[in-house]
């Protein structure tokens, strides 16, 4: 598809996690250069693409019943794919492109998250024929994305996703990830620093590192030497601007000393760490290839806190698991009482074919799984709202981000990633600033602007 000024629309809808989340800009911006300009009417799309995820099978099935709406819309506008075309990408795509073409006649294209910067011309191949593109090919994707323009990235806010690895190595026993986004690769140290910097000159203050198995990053510089994640987040803080750093998700095991003690040295580096765990059981890790064991998982733990006492820890965890005790779901909530998580997702285990655990004796019965997920939430919440008490008091730097909900408030981010409500006036966004936080609900604080310094970070 060769750069045109006839302007089309492109309605792109996000499944799952933070990384379809920076893909689905990534891809807006790779069809920016042939005329297509992102909407949020779905109507008036001229290429309408669904981003998937793999991860459960809910959110797998969500895609073909999205896909179904989509083509009986299609069909009572009177449209066909000469001048609304319907493709699918992410790892749904990925791991069940064939059987997407089979069940879905309606889609045009299905393609991969390693085919992105190839999207202009399969979507110019996709006005004549189906297209299925699910290859992992030899080129480097980042390499061939184009960068969004300044105003654009103006437009996406003070806080940005920056993928800096994808894939994942580790091939936990109930996880489709390994298979859908492939081995781990790492980017180049000068090709994050760059995408950094331009985002920073588009004005955004905080950059979430995002990659399947982050801390396993190991990019090269340029002098061909492999750098840590400890040691990018020290480069990245240098740059202008960028006030702010996180990244997620993290693998225990590659919680290493760069990476802890820069925790402990870079003001920039905020104090909140995702580290999932999935099970408190050492029988259950086992069978999940988590290659740890509870206390192993603790003993990170201390010595992150050791480095950074404030940490906000937040985890992830899946009950019913094959083979799960009553026993062992108990060392799971012990595990947490342990921890004391500032937030945490769980999921009740859900079969994902191709994975090792599908085919594991002991599968638990829904309703077990259910009442475990229901005991583990209670813990969770009670948690959070402990933690979140424990803030009421303090006065933490904000980063006012946006327009609140309500005329006269900003909504902003405490360092430990909470939402703040806060009643001033909008033409402070932009900035960090001191906040006494004096309210806290399930999932937010309120606060008010401080004059003076703020404590505890
Ligand atoms: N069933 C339930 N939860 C899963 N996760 C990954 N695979 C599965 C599965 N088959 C959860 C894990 C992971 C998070 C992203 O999703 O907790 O950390
Ligand atoms: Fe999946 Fe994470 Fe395990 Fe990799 S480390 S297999 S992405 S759960």
């Amino acid at each position: 598809m060769s750069a045109t000024h006839e302007k089309k629309r492109v309605f792109i809808k996000t499944y799952g996690c933070q990384m379809n989340v920076y893909d689905s800009d990534r891809m807006t911006d790779a069809l920016a250069p042939h005329g297509y300009e992102p909407t949020t009417e779905i109507e008036s799309a001229d290429l309408v693409l669904l981003n998937t995820c793999h991860i459960r099978e809910k959110a797998a099935e969500k895609v073909y019943s999205e896909l179904g709406r989509l083509r009986d819309m299609r069909a009572e506008m009177g449209r066909d794919r000469s001048d609304m075309l319907i493709g699918v990408a992410g790892c749904v795509a990925q791991a069940e492109g064939e059987e997407i073409m089979a069940r879905a006649p309606a889609v045009d294209l299905v393609f991969g998250p390693q085919s992105y910067h190839r999207l202009p011309e399969l979507v110019s191949r996709a006005r004549t024929a189906r297209v299925i593109d699910t290859e992992f090919p030899e080129e480097d994707k980042f390499a061939h994305l184009p960068a969004a323009r300044r105003e654009v990235t103006i437009g996406r806010g003070l806080t940005a996703f920056l993928t800096v690895q994808e894939g994942c190595d580790k091939f936990c026993s109930f996880c489709v990830v390994p298979y859908t986004r492939g081995t781990e690769v790492s980017r180049p140290v000068d090709q994050v620093l760059a995408e950094a910097t331009r985002l920073a000159e588009a004005g955004v203050r905080e950059v979430t590192l995002l990659g399947q198995n982050v801390n396993a990053y190991h990019g090269l510089d340029a002098t061909g030497r492999s750098t840590s994640l400890g040691q990018l987040c020290h480069r990245l803080a240098e740059i202008p601007g960028i006030e702010r750093l996180r990244y997620t998700t993290s693998h225990p095991l590659d919680m290493d000393d760069d990476l802890i003690s820069a925790h402990r040295d870079l003001d920039a580096l905020m104090p909140y760490l995702h580290l999932p765990v999935q099970s408190g059981s050492d029988t259950i890790l086992k069978a999940m290839n988590r290659k740890h064991t509870a206390a192993q998982y603790l003993e990170i733990i201390g010595r992150i806190r050791a480095a950074r006492p404030d940490m906000a820890l937040s985890g992830d965890f899946i009950v019913g698991f094959p083979g799960e005790t009553d026993a062992d779901f108990e060392a799971t909530l012990e595990m947490v009482r342990q921890v004391r998580y500032a937030s945490a997702f769980s999921f009740k285990y859900s079969i994902r074919p191709g994975t090792p655990g599908a085919l594991m004796d002991g599968q638990v019965p829904e309703a077990v799984k259910a009442e475990r997920l229901a005991a583990l939430q209670t813990l969770i919440a009670s948690q959070q709202a402990s933690f979140n008490a424990g803030c009421v008091g303090l006065t933490l730097p904000v980063l006012l981000e946006k327009p609140g909900r309500n005329p006269g408030q900003i909504a902003g981010r405490s360092p430990y990633l909470q939402p703040v409500h806060i009643d001033a006036p909008a033409d402070l966004i932009g900035q960090i600033l001191p906040v006494e936080i004096t309210g806290q609900a399930k999932n937010s604080l309120s606060g008010a602007i401080v004059t003076g310094k703020a404590q505890a970070v």
